[in-house]
């Protein structure tokens, strides 16, 4: 890439809920120290974006994204493209190529695994000639398990020497709401797999996202029942995004070459307590998440949720961000189970938009400054940023990483 790129950031989405979270992220950490610029397809949005943060400096661009000479255009005047434009499936195709192409490293906030399997399909050697690391998946889904897995793995391995052979994932307490681009995506990604069998059967694989002629291991599909977990001593049910942060985890394992072994392997599941009503709570998770699909999949269901559920645009309000928050917990064992160690990642925001859009501020500043060792090419949170991201998690985006 030229070292004589405009701009350091290109916000793209910056008028959009979670955009323009990131945009506040961005402005208020890091002032005019930072060189970006906000995009999106409507100008006097982005004004009025502009002028909420107070700073007149921050350019506005204006594009499409169905507009390819205009992504090609944007993508050739940063260092790194972070984007909040969803559902990706539709409208993330474009942008994506041009900074494969540009060499421009680039961070989104996809959780859409069959979109994720189409950019490394067509995208991963056109990254890798031109140097561009892209990275998917850097808000919710998957930072905080991609990462998690990192900090276990790396505990375990300070202490005993070498990896686990198994990372277990339980999501303890969290609170927050949906935006409307989060339900649009889930909606899109229902209507493509109801039509293309083949997006299901790519979904059935738990190892879809590793790259081609790696895609098997040890792991089976997640469990859709109620399950008593001894290591933590409580109920635990199915955990929704469970398909999307496993997949990513054992692609980050795979692109660093298989630092936790070929039979590594990793689950995720929601705690719900130790008591009946634990038990039953756990029965009830599990039954939604079996039927959830079979509905969801069924046209005028996805139209009739569509007229209750928030709007593009729309989301939790301030006071659910400030007060929300997740935590994550961690057990790591070694193939004996004679080494263990517990960890939790925890936020102090909630988890879909407060503390998505600085996880997603602080990887585009990630890629644009901190000094990475990988090459291009279509990479995880994990393989790409790895300890500099948690450094910057913790500094600045309310995330601890601890070890209990
Ligand atoms: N991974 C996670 O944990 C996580 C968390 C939160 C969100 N997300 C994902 O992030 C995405 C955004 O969610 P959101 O709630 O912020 O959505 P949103 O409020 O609907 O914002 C969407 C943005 O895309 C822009 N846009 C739409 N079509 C465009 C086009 N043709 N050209 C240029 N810009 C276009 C919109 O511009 P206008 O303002 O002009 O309409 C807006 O800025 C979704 O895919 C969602 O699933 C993921």
């Amino acid at each position: 890439m030229s070292a004589s790129r405009e701009f350091e950031i290109i916000l793209w989405g910056a008028t959009g809920f979670t955009g323009s979270l990131v945009a506040k992220h961005l402005q208020s950490t890091y002032g005019y120290s930072l060189n970006w610029a906000m995009a999106g397809r409507n100008l006097q949005k982005l004004e009025a974006v502009r002028a909420e943060l107070g700073n007149p400096n921050i350019p506005l661009l204006q594009a499409d994204s169905h507009d390819q000479a205009a992504m090609e255009t944007l993508a050739a005047r940063t260092k790194v493209v972070c984007t909040t434009v969803g559902p990706y499936a539709l409208y993330g195709t474009p942008l994506l190529e041009a900074c494969a192409k540009q060499g421009t490293h680039y961070c989104d906030l996809t959780g859409e695994v069959q979109w994720m399997g189409h950019t490394i399909k067509h995208f991963q050697s056109t990254a890798e000639a031109s140097g561009a690391r892209i990275v998917h998946t850097c808000g919710f889904d998957s930072i905080p398990s991609d990462l998690g897995v990192f900090y276990a793995q790396s505990v375990m391995h300070e202490r005993f020497g070498s990896y686990a052979q198994e990372v277990n994932a339980r999501v303890g307490r969290f609170s927050g709401g949906a935006s409307g681009g989060t339900i649009a995506s889930m909606m899109v990604m229902m209507e493509q797999m109801s039509k293309d069998k083949s997006i299901q059967e790519e979904l059935e694989n738990p190892y879809s996202l590793n790259p081609q002629g790696e895609q098997s291991g040890p792991d089976g599909l997640d469990v859709n029942e109620a399950i008593f977990d001894e290591h933590f001593q409580q109920w635990t049910g199915p955990f929704f995004m469970a398909a999307v942060n496993a997949r990513v985890v054992r692609r980050s394992n795979a692109l660093a070459n298989y630092p936790y072994g070929k039979t590594f392997r990793y689950d995720e599941r929601q705690l719900t307590g130790a008591d009946k009503k634990a038990q039953r709570k756990a029965k009830n998770i599990a039954l939604g998440s079996k039927l959830t699909p079979s509905i969801m999949g069924l046209g005028w269901v996805r139209k009739l949720a569509g007229r209750f559920l928030p709007k593009p645009g729309e989301g939790p309000t301030p006071e659910e961000q400030l007060n929300g928050h997740f935590e994550m917990f961690f057990h790591a064992q070694s193939e004996d189970g004679n080494q263990s160690v517990k960890t939790r990642v925890s936020g102090d925001r909630d988890p879909g938009y407060g503390g998505t859009s600085r996880m997603l501020g602080e990887a585009a500043v990630c890629l644009a400054r901190d000094d990475l060792s990988c090459g291009g090419g279509i990479w995880t949170p994990a393989s790409a940023m790895g300890q500099a991201l948690v450094d910057r998690l913790q500094a600045n985006a309310g995330i601890t990483f601890e070890t209990l």
